[in-house]
């Protein structure tokens, strides 16, 4: 029985002729898996070998050389909640906006909340100062931070 589903190893295979060999596919493969099942199952990391023609210990070896690949045992939740602590959010109580987001949510940087809704990490800067302190919610950038937009933004995500 196949993990995958056929759809995402369809578009697993859809980037082959993209690339100059199968290897430099185990990247893009990785992370198509990791935003559709939050985490790279083990038996994801063997038919991605399989698509690449690979041995499953050389896309495990990618896999765990960067730290941003997650497992079965600590699955990404469904909103990445990224909290930027680069100079100018810093400057503007970045440290201070964690801890807040870390108390009520629950979970440390690094923590999904029990209910799968929201990963909560830092970031270095996100590309958007004039609205530090700031935040990423999963691409979509919200800025000038507050304890209470904090909070509304938590709420909205848990809904
Ligand atoms: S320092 Fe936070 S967005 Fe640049």
């Amino acid at each position: 029985m196949s993990f995958l589903s056929e759809d995402l190893k369809n578009r697993i295979r859809a980037y082959l002729p993209r690339y100059p060999n199968k290897q430099a596919v185990t990247l893009p493969a990785l992370h198509m898996v990791q935003d559709e099942l939050r985490h790279v199952p083990r038996e994801a990391v063997r038919e991605i070998a399989d698509i690449l023609d690979l041995a499953p210990a050389e896309v495990y070896d990618t896999m765990t050389f960067y730290g941003f690949f997650r497992e079965d045992h600590n699955k990404l939740g469904k909103t990445r909640l990224w909290v930027c602590r680069s100079l100018a959010c810093n400057l503007r109580g970045a440290d201070d906006l964690l801890a807040h987001f870390s108390d009520k949510l629950g979970v440390p940087p690094g923590g999904t909340t029990a209910d799968g809704k929201i990963t909560l990490e830092f970031a270095e800067c996100i590309g958007a100062c004039e609205g530090a302190p700031c935040v990423l919610v999963n691409d979509e950038h919200e800025l000038n931070i507050t304890n209470e937009k904090a909070e509304q933004l938590i709420a909205k995500l848990r809904s």
